[in-house]
């Protein structure tokens, strides 16, 4: 297959970021699709192209000789996405929707309103004539980076103490991203992206802490508390009130091979991660 040209969005945060670097060391024309190409730094070989997922009618220019295009959605809400996917619809001919675990694009207004997006966008992705994988990692390992700071004081103070999550390595996702990208047999596939194991918050906390030799201890705080520092931080409500609701329910993520199948590799773990961001958390 000649070489490709692979529009990426997101490409300044984690996801994005990990699928930019990695195609780009693949020899294939990454184009970053970013709001302000000034800020924005982005991995060696990807070029910038200026665009906002709020405004389908200017990212025609962005998506001219584009062959496929990695999507996320940063937004709470599915409003817009049709208009979005049509506008690559006539141009790619692939669409790689960073979806996430539990989606559920079959039940209409899903309580959890992350995973409502999800399945509305999946569907959304469905209907738009694009081969589309929807890629469902599991939940970032990445989400452990605001801990950094409080790594430092000795205590990580956290909700949600008891419900396991099966952290994923931005690099996984990436590489999984990558062969959809690039390859067609995962075309009309949702394969479920998880680390090798499912952790509880106070086990995440001491995995990171004896990986990078801390001594750090866990208290669960209420999520009442942990919302309004989120809001004191500057996350903005309908976030905070998605990430903290106090009566939603997490189901325990439990793990898959999905990774290991489609890359060969076993996945990464928390421990790795911890590894690859050691400064995050320490010196
Ligand atoms: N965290 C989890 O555990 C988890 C699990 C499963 C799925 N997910 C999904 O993963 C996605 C988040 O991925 P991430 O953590 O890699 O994101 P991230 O690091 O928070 O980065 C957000 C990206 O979105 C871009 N962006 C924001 N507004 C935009 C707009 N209007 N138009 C174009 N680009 C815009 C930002 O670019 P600029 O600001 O530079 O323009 C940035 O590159 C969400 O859809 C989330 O639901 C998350």
């Amino acid at each position: 297959m000649p070489e490709q040209t692979i529009l990426v969005t997101g490409a300044t945060g984690t996801m994005g970021g990990a699928v930019a670097r990695q195609l780009a060391g693949t020899g294939t024309r990454v184009r970053a699709l970013v709001r302000d190409p000034d800020t924005a730094t982005l991995p060696e070989g990807v070029t910038t192209v200026q665009g906002d997922l709020s405004k389908p009618g200017g990212l025609e220019p962005a998506l001219v000789g584009v062959d496929a295009v990695f999507l996320m959605w940063p937004f709470l809400r599915s409003a817009g996405a049709g208009d979005v996917l049509d506008v690559i619809a006539r141009h790619a001919r692939r669409v790689v929707y960073l979806s996430a675990k539990g989606a559920r694009p079959d039940v209409v207004d899903d309580d959890n309103p992350i995973l409502r997006f999800h399945g509305e966008l999946e569907t959304a992705v469905e209907r738009s004539g694009l081969e589309w994988v929807m890629l469902r990692p599991a939940s970032f390992a990445s989400n452990t980076l605001g801990w950094g700071p409080q790594f430092r004081t000795g205590v990580v103070r956290a909700p949600f103490a008891s419900q396991p999550r099966a952290m994923v390595h931005e690099a996984d996702v990436a590489a999984v991203a990558v062969r959809a990208l690039l390859d067609d047999d995962l075309v009309g596939t949702r394969p479920v992206l998880t680390g090798p194991e499912s952790l509880t918050t106070a086990e995440q906390v001491s995995v990171i802490a004896e990986q990078l030799g801390v001594a750090v201890r866990y208290e669960e705080i209420a999520t009442e508390v942990a919302a309004s520092n989120a809001r004191a931080a500057g996350i903005p409500d309908d976030l905070v009130n998605a990430l903290f609701s106090t009566d939603r329910e997490f189901e325990p993520q439990d793990t898959t091979s999905d990774v290991e199948a489609i890359t060969g590799r076993r996945s990464r773990s928390l421990r790795d991660w911890a590894r690859d961001h050691a400064e995050v958390f320490v010196g």
